[in-house]
């Protein structure tokens, strides 16, 4: 039985013909037939790989390897990469990538301030696979990037990660004392980023950073949500069709969500499901900013059916949103396949360079 079929393949809608990024639409799966029986989960410290700690804390029995940042421009490296703290009581830092070339060109380049994946539990901006999607972002998009490390749960719950990626953002803008920074970053060209629970982060940071009354909104173009992590209590067609994922499973998925949120609250917080209350009024603000937004989503991913939601109802919001959805995949495949990274960084970096520079 076919189970998706490519029912709309068009190009941005015609009000700016320069725009000539194209976009996949995939079927409403709701006309999928076939689902699976989730396979059943209890634990989610089993489930994790986690031990609960006496005092709290859970020790991560999954230990993913690092990668040092490498500042030295003696080094033959085509991107440059070094740590700044952002704030030392909550051990948050950025990861700053600078693209060699930058070195010897005096135009400044747009600034992708990334939030990584690992469901808000797992991972760093020093994890290899983050260090080197970002090496590579830096180069092949030509863009300045900032990895944040946030704080993960369930020691912090949300909102902690989206309160530090606000403040990342802040430290971003106010901050000029570092060179690579003032130097190399064209300000009015800065874009929130992440993959999976880092664009859950990129989202909820940006209607936040929308919403507030301070200047840092001024320095946003745009939200780039790479398979952003959404849930609900109520499961979706592609959820069902693709419980069992190997890569993202429903089990895997809501254990995920029962460390991460607030205790006591279930999968239809806004945190989580963006639905529930419409996109509150960060979306108008949104839209009012002139902000754009991409999405990008694969029909592999059980998450694929709430993405494709939060496109809708930002078009509905007339949030300027392009929703780029490929077939087949899964969801991460840019974390572990770098051919698909280099076709994510293609389509960012034509999103990023064919938006008018000015409203
Ligand atoms: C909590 O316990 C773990 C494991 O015993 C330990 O490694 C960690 O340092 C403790 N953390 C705090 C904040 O006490
Ligand atoms: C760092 O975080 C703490 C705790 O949230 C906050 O009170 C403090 O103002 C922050 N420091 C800076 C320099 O922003």
């Amino acid at each position: 039985m076919p189970l998706l079929s490519l029912t709309n393949y068009k190009c941005f809608w015609g009000t700016l013909s320069a725009f000539t990024l194209c976009f996949i639409f995939i079927a409403n799966s709701t006309t999928l037939q076939t689902t699976t029986t989730p396979k059943p989960c209890n634990d989610p410290y089993k489930e994790l790989n986690l031990i609960l700690n006496p005092n709290g804390t859970v020790t991560r029995l999954n230990k993913p390897p690092q990668s040092p940042p490498s500042p030295d421009p003696t080094l033959p490296n085509l991107v440059l990469s070094k740590d700044l703290t952002i704030n030392q009581s909550k051990g948050t830092w950025a990861r700053i990538y600078l693209p060699r070339k930058a070195l010897d060109q005096k135009s400044k380049l747009p600034l992708i301030v990334f939030y990584h994946g690992g469901g808000f539990i797992f991972l760093s901006a020093a994890s290899t696979m983050f260090h080197e999607f970002c090496f590579n972002m830096a180069k092949d998009v030509v863009a300045v990037v900032a990895s944040i490390e946030y704080r993960l749960a369930p020691e912090h719950r949300l909102p902690a990660a989206y309160d530090d990626a606000v403040e990342a953002l802040h430290w971003i803008r106010t901050n000029h004392g570092d060179s690579w920074l003032s130097k190399y970053v064209d300000y009015s060209n800065v874009f929130l980023m992440g993959s999976s629970a880092g664009g859950n982060i990129a989202y909820n940071a940006g209607l936040r950073i929308a919403a507030r009354d301070d200047q840092d909104y001024k320095i946003i173009k745009g939200l780039i949500l790479v398979q952003p992590f959404f849930g609900g209590t109520h499961r979706t067609s592609s959820e069902l069709k693709l419980a069992n994922s190997p890569y993202l499973s429903l089990c895997t998925n809501d254990m995920l969500w029962k460390l991460s949120l607030p205790v006591g609250v279930n999968r239809d917080h806004e945190y989580c499901n963006p639905m529930v209350r419409d996109g509150f009024e960060g979306l108008e603000k949104i839209e009012r900013l002139k902000w754009w937004v991409l999405v990008t989503g694969c029909s592999g991913d059980p998450l694929v059916d709430r993405q494709m939601e939060l496109v809708k109802l930002m078009k509905n919001k007339r949030v300027r949103v392009v929703g780029h959805f490929t077939p087949g995949e899964y969801h991460g495949v840019q974390d572990k396949e770098p051919l698909k990274a280099k076709q994510l960084y293609g389509v960012m970096k034509s999103f990023i360079s064919e938006l008018p520079s000015q409203d």
